[in-house]
């Protein structure tokens, strides 16, 4: 609350005006945290970021614990999550399900540790050396899905329940067993009378563009994420759609159980679940006090991009289940357990603008100027629309409030508008017709998605980013050759093409801004190292269209030498591995273009000289000759998907195990192959072995 004084008002009734103005935020915080969460729990369509919504309900919070007689047993800072929909039976929750309290920073983990020692210090009986001994945690992801109670009884899943409003779920049960990595079937002799596992429902992130993807072709819906499309998913209807839709499950918890001892610790139950054949997930430990959960946090933070899902944190629990218990809960959430988020990936602001950028190919990106946004562990003043189709299809206008996401180091993207924000003077986007740099005319193509601008090398964008490119460490590594003085120089037109590099001399370079005698010297000595290159550094330099470092590696290896390229027809281009019809194309477009011919002549009269080589023979595929079967669900790929990477690389995938095969693939409910390979002592490797083999050919 903003403290203002009113002059001639004495401090009580200033403390009244404040009062006033707290309990009318709060009345207006809850109606509007009410609305979110009916979108983002019933409607499965939440108007804001997560970010955003935490942002309000904090607000609430700290209102609440200001002014104490605002508290009120309905506000939405006492419950969890959304009312059940219609449509579904609801389930009574005998253990209710609750939520996480959240921690953003070291010293909220630190408090939490605190709180924990000092909590079980204070209880009557403490065990052992609990004296200044840490207290241990199991450590595990926050996955980004919904949480379902799965209840098995004498070891058959009899039903599956959504959180809903923690006390009653809505039954999913017809529609959780269409998820194929969840046992109908406990994997066990002995199976408890009743135990309910509890996890979180998601959608792998592969499998999400998949069906974004699929959602367009046919006209429908896409999911604004992987949690939406996993709850969209989930709350079907109809069991036969949830069945196509490509979820996942993680077990974190338990609930009920009776006919079996509670494992002592957290760590032993999801052990226990792995023996049951239950999906627990791998990155997951048991640490000491406050230091082992921050390294555990870092070691995640840092794998966050790699890991095939989303989270939105990690989750550390007391390991012990005594000291859970004599821990206990606050009002909706237990005291022994915290979330640790990462910083938001998504944030709210203005779309101040839409710009567009022309690219070295002569693409035109629309870009968004934004009011700067602290998002994703950064501030963020420009985001790339991609295209014009992107905009019309996310529905973006100018002087909206769009949601911009930031994750690693992705450019940051313009994701949506919160249309219930749209101000009345929203303008559309109107995509120019002449390049805002060279004035050519801009032209998108009616089979294609961008539009370019038609000026090639006369327009100065396209002449800049080619230079820089050129330049790069990538390619001819020039250093000391950046924007601000390519700029300059095309500019102040004293080069037009890479070739013109070569010609400068310390007394042009020395009188431009920002340059002095010693930095143009620099440059100078910069350009005579990369005179001499590598030829793959050289093809890669020259930007020819969908020819990346990669591409240039193998182009040099395959031809040699670069007259070997220039003169190959598309027929001989498709013969180098990885190069696909789009990019032969490519390149004999490339080099059919006599002012590319003319600018390679200029390089090699400058001096630019490369290493060149004896062709390669045609060297035969490194899984040549190997025979790989495959079987179970593997966690990431497709059974296809497995089967195409292999063959790519000239391995057969074969149907059965015998003698002959030399690897089998196995993935979860792998069944009598995996068996008979260990028998026949096969070789055994799981999607990530397999993914590492083929990395290292
Ligand atoms: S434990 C009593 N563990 O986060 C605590 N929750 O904010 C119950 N979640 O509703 C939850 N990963 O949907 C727990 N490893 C994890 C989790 C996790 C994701 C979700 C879950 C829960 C929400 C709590």
């Amino acid at each position: 609350m903003s403290q203002t004084s009113v002059p001639g008002q004495g401090a009580n009734a200033r403390k009244a005006a404040d009062a006033t103005a707290a309990a009318q935020r709060a009345a207006e915080l809850r109606i509007e945290l009410a609305r979110h969460n009916r979108a983002y729990y019933e409607e499965d369509a939440p108007l804001i970021p997560d970010a955003e919504y935490d942002r309000l309900f904090g607000e609430l919070v700290a209102l609440e614990t200001d002014y104490p007689e605002l508290q009120r047993s309905d506000s939405p800072t006492q419950r969890v999550g959304g009312k059940p929909v219609e449509g579904f039976a609801p389930v009574v929750h005998r253990v209710p399900m609750l939520s996480l309290n959240n921690g953003f920073a070291d010293e909220d983990v630190e408090a939490f540790d605190r709180r924990v020692s000092d909590g079980l210090r204070d209880g009557n009986a403490p065990s052992g050396d609990l004296f200044g001994a840490p207290v241990e945690y199991a450590v595990e992801l926050k996955f980004d899905g919904l949480a379902i109670a799965l209840r098995y009884e004498y070891g058959v899943l009899v039903q599956a329940a959504t959180r809903g409003d923690g006390t009653t779920g809505e039954d999913v049960t017809a529609n959780i067993r269409t998820i194929k990595k969840i046992p109908l079937r406990l994997d066990t002799d002995n199976p408890p009378e009743v135990l309910e596992v509890r996890g979180e429902v998601l959608m792998f992130r592969a499998d999400f563009d998949k069906l974004n993807r699929a959602q367009e072709a046919a006209g429908e819906k896409v999911f604004v994420n992987p949690r939406n499309a996993a709850a969209g998913s989930l709350r079907q209807l109809d069991s036969k759609i949830t069945a196509k839709r490509p979820l996942s499950f993680f077990a974190y918890g338990v609930g009920e159980l009776a006919g079996a001892p509670m494992p002592e610790t957290h760590s032993a139950l999801l052990d226990w679940y792995v023996t049951l054949g239950i999906p627990v997930n791998d990155r997951r430990d048991v640490v000491q006090g406050a230091a082992g959960l921050l390294s555990f946090y870092r070691a995640v933070g840092e794998a966050r991009e790699t890991l095939p899902y989303d989270i939105d944190g990690v989750v550390y629990k007391v390991n012990r289940r005594d000291e859970q218990d004599r821990l206990g809960f606050v009002s909706r959430a237990p005291r022994f357990a915290l979330a640790h988020k990462f910083p938001a990936q998504e944030a709210l602001t203005i779309l101040l603008d839409i710009e567009v950028q022309v690219g070295r190919t002569g693409a035109i990106t629309p870009v968004a100027r934004l009011a700067p946004v602290f998002v994703g562990g950064a501030t963020v003043t420009n985001a790339t629309l991609h295209n014009e189709d992107e905009i019309r299809r996310k529905d973006v206008m100018i002087g909206d409030t769009v949601i911009v996401r930031r994750a690693g180091d992705v450019i940051p993207e313009v994701v949506g508008s919160v249309l219930e924000r749209r101000p009345a003077d929203a303008r559309a986007f109107v995509m120019p017709t002449a390049c805002p740099v060279c004035g050519s005319a801009i032209e998108k193509l009616p089979d294609e998605v961008i539009a370019r601008c038609t000026g090639g090398l006369i327009c100065a964008a396209q002449r800049k980013q080619a230079l820089l490119h050129f330049a790069q460490r990538r390619a001819l590594d020039i250093e000391g050759l950046g924007d601000k003085l390519v700029e300059q120089l095309v500019d102040q037109q004293i080069i037009r093409t890479p070739a013109d590099l070569f010609k400068l001399g310390v007394a042009k370079l020395a009188v431009l801004d920002r340059m002095a005698d010693k930095s143009a010297s620099n440059l100078v000595a910069a350009l005579e190292t990369a005179r001499h290159t590598t030829l793959a550094r050289f093809i890669f330099a020259l930007g020819i269209r969908h020819v990346g470092e990669a591409t240039a590696k193998d182009l040099a290896r395959h031809f040699g030498k670069l007259d070997n390229l220039m003169a190959a027809s598309v027929d001989e281009l498709l013969v180098v591995p990885d190069v696909g019809p789009i990019v032969a194309q490519s390149i004999a477009i490339f080099f059919g273009e006599p002012h590319n011919v003319e600018v390679i002549e200029q390089l090699r009269a400058a001096g630019v000289t490369w290493t060149e080589s004896e062709p390669a023979a045609v060297a035969p595929l490194p899984l040549a000759g190997k025979t790989f079967v495959l079987t179970g669900t593997l966690p990431t790929l497709s059974r296809d998907e497995a089967k195409a990477m292999l063959e790519e690389r000239g391995a057969k995938v074969a149907g059965s195990v015998s003698a002959k095969t030399d690897y089998v693939v196995a993935g979860a409910e792998a069944g009598s192959k995996l068996t008979k390979a260990e028998a026949l002592g096969v070789p055994v490797l799981d999607e990530e072995a397999m993914r590492a083999m083929l990395a290292a050919l």
